[in-house]
């Protein structure tokens, strides 16, 4: 007899951290589009909401629209998703855009058929059998997925954290470094702690780092 979480699991793949992005083909409001070939050489932030026309989810696209040129600026393209049609989706962005003057400006997937939210663990049926999860996916330019949130369907996001995660996962790429805790643009970061003894030696001597001791030492860059 299988118990509930094993009866979720065979609905949701549940892609994990490391994993490669799993390719899916769908409509959006910009055109149909084929995953693999999307934002090539680009970061993408994919998030799923659970429906149009509804009042956090509202304030939610907004803010992605708002601050796109942020995500534009970091090489990252957005790709909404949600179980509506393709039709509610343009009467939403449409109406949005007549009452407040914010356009959503990136593809909006119409799963109706609900075959990406499974394939990306979005439907998560204790929460709801028919809605997705407000779900983010940090994709570099690999395709791998780098970092995973999930929240409720009554709690929106912050689109601060989501900037500042995309930055902090940019930054530790390019510069070999971890982020310590709340980290931001202009802060020192973490330095991986040595691996033999001869490197031990060297961070002792090293005087151009802040170090509480030898494993958590801290360099600007
Ligand atoms: C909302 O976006 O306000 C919402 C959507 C689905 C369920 C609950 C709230």
């Amino acid at each position: 007899m299988e118990n509930s979480y094993q009866e979720i699991e065979k609905v949701n793949q549940m892609p994990r951290i490391g994993d490669i992005a799993p390719d899916f083909e769908a409509v959006t409001t910009k055109g149909k589009i084929k995953f693999s070939e999307f934002a090539t050489d680009k970061w993408t932030v994919m998030f799923s909401h659970p429906a149009d026309f509804t009042p956090v989810c509202t304030t939610e696209m907004s803010g992605f629209a708002q601050r796109k040129d942020e995500f534009d600026a970091m090489n990252t393209e957005l790709l909404g998703l949600s179980i509506d049609s393709i039709h509610a989706h343009l009467g939403w962005v449409q109406n949005v855009r007549q009452n407040t003057g914010v356009y959503f400006d990136f593809p909006i997937i119409a799963d109706l058929d609900m075959k990406v939210s499974k394939l990306y663990g979005m439907l998560q049926p204790n929460e709801s059998e028919t809605a997705a999860v407000r779900a983010v996916f940090f994709i570099d330019p690999s395709k791998k997925i780098r970092l995973i949130m999930y929240y409720p369907l009554n709690v929106g996001r912050n689109m601060d954290e989501i900037l500042r995660a995309l930055e902090a996962l940019q930054t530790s790429d390019k510069h070999k470094v971890a982020m310590p805790l709340d980290w931001k643009r202009g802060e020192k970061v973490i330095v991986s702690p040595p691996k033999t003894l001869d490197e031990l030696n060297a961070r002792i001597e090293d005087e151009s780092l802040e170090k509480v001791d030898w494993y958590l030492a801290k360099k600007e860059i």
